[in-house]
């Protein structure tokens, strides 16, 4: 079959590496791609927010399958374009990916589940958010209702920074996105993020994950989009996923095919895990990146048949092969990120290292200039491996870094410490 990924980042050349594994696929386009991805498929520019315009790349060149990478496609409704024009495709539909792309009506379907969460109170005013902040206390975690690209969660320790955040958000700091924010109960545990596909009715477990969020060693340093994972996570016991599955996932599966918006593509879950329960923290209507570099390692070409089993409403007819193995992987950066970095640097020293089922260098923002790997983003290699042991996984990753010669990037060195001795 001819299939076509949509997206540009690491999680997208990893769900390419898996999908050209399955001899299923014949053909792979990716839209618009990178310089890791186009070893591999073919790239097509498209404007791949704009559903009419993916509808007819994909009638033009007979596309069978689409699989979506990122949440802003999907909140823009494109997965609703495909599935109107009878193009078999892998997302939620724009109504179902209002579980990422609005805070509110996570909780509300929380609410409406029975689902363990925060305790929470929802503003448009400013001065009444700020006297909740002041009768609560400290810590609150504050968070603008819409997508602001991973900017818009304030975790303040204390009132102060509290109501500084309140006010900055309902100022208009991130436009419509912030036009309502939630107010949340802070949350203590360890965290762990659960992949899960659902047809809308069915659910199959995909993978567990722990994420490295601070850009730098020993969790210091801004927030970034995720600077290394690891599956599984040793947190997500079997006894922890499964009352996560039944407290938590089945019921917001249920609920959405209930409220006739059926949930079909993977849902992301990320846990508070406290005393051996998990809290819902929040839901992804997409693969977490990093994660996905990790899940995809671990699953392989299988991961084409189980979105073709989703996509198509069999996943009660579908199952994963899990290997005892275990999967790492390290964002290597552009010096600066998150904030401002150089672009248009020049990256060296990846022709020699091994791409095979237990190691990849994964592309993000890259790019090939008369020849020359350079970087393009702040998030710009994943370099992934697979292992008997986390620590081999590790052992190799690292390995591989130390032979990337890129002065202008820098890494984490000590991702997986959490389940590491
Ligand atoms: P979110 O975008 O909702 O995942 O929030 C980003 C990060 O903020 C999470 O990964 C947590 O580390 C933290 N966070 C969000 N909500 C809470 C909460 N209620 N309690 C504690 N930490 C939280
Ligand atoms: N790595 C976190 C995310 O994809 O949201």
């Amino acid at each position: 079959m001819n299939i076509l990924i949509l997206g540009s980042g690491g999680r997208e050349h990893a769900l390419a590496w898996a999908v050209k594994q399955n001899p299923k696929c014949d053909r792979l386009v990716v839209a618009p791609g990178n310089a890791g991805m186009a070893e591999i498929a073919e790239c097509a520019s498209l404007d791949i927010m704009d559903g009419g315009a993916v509808c007819a790349f994909c009638e033009a060149q007979s596309i069978d399958f689409v699989i979506i990478g990122p949440e802003a496609p999907l909140a823009a409704g494109v997965a609703d374009r495909l599935r109107d024009a009878g193009i078999l495709c892998f997302g939620p539909s724009a109504a179902a990916a209002q579980l990422e792309a609005s805070k509110a009506f996570t909780k509300e379907i929380c609410d409406a589940s029975g689902a363990p969460t925060a305790a929470y109170a929802r503003f448009t005013n400013a001065a009444e958010a700020r006297a909740y902040v002041e009768a609560q206390g400290a810590p609150i975690v504050i968070k603008a209702d819409g997508l602001a690209a991973g900017k818009g969660v304030i975790v303040a320790m204390s009132v102060a920074e509290a109501t500084a955040a309140v006010d900055d958000m309902l100022g208009g700091a991130f436009g419509e996105a912030g036009a309502e924010v939630v107010i949340e109960e802070f949350m203590e545990g360890e965290e762990a993020s659960f992949f899960v596909l659902s047809d809308g009715k069915n659910v199959l477990p995909i993978g567990t994950a722990q994420d490295h969020k601070r850009a730098y060693d020993g969790d210091e340093g801004p927030n970034t989009g995720g600077m290394g994972a690891y599956s599984p996570a040793p947190v997500m016991t079997d006894a922890v996923t499964a009352r996560a599955l039944a407290e938590i996932v089945q019921p917001t599966v249920d609920e959405m095919a209930k409220r006739g918006m059926p949930y079909q593509g993977v849902l992301y879950a990320g846990f508070m895990i406290k005393d051996g329960a998990p809290r819902l923290v929040e839901y992804n209507v997409r693969f977490g990146d990093p994660e996905c570099q990790v899940l995809m390692m671990r699953l392989g070409a299988q991961a084409l048949d189980v979105m073709l089993a989703c996509a198509r409403g069999e996943l009660d007819r579908a199952q994963v092969n899990w290997a005892d193995d275990h999967a790492l992987t390290v964002v290597m950066a552009a010096k600066g990120y998150p904030g401002s970095y150089e672009k248009g640097t020049a990256i060296g020293g990846l022709e020699g290292l091994p791409e095979d089922s237990k190691n990849m260098v994964f592309h993000a923002g890259t790019a090939r200039k008369d020849g020359t790997l350079i970087a393009t983003g702040g998030r710009v290699l994943n370099v992934t491996a697979r292992g008997e042991t986390l620590a081999e996984a590790r052992d190799r990753a690292y390995a591989m870094v130390d032979q990337i010669d890129w002065p202008e990037g820098f890494v984490r060195r000590d991702i997986g410490w959490r389940a590491l001795p």
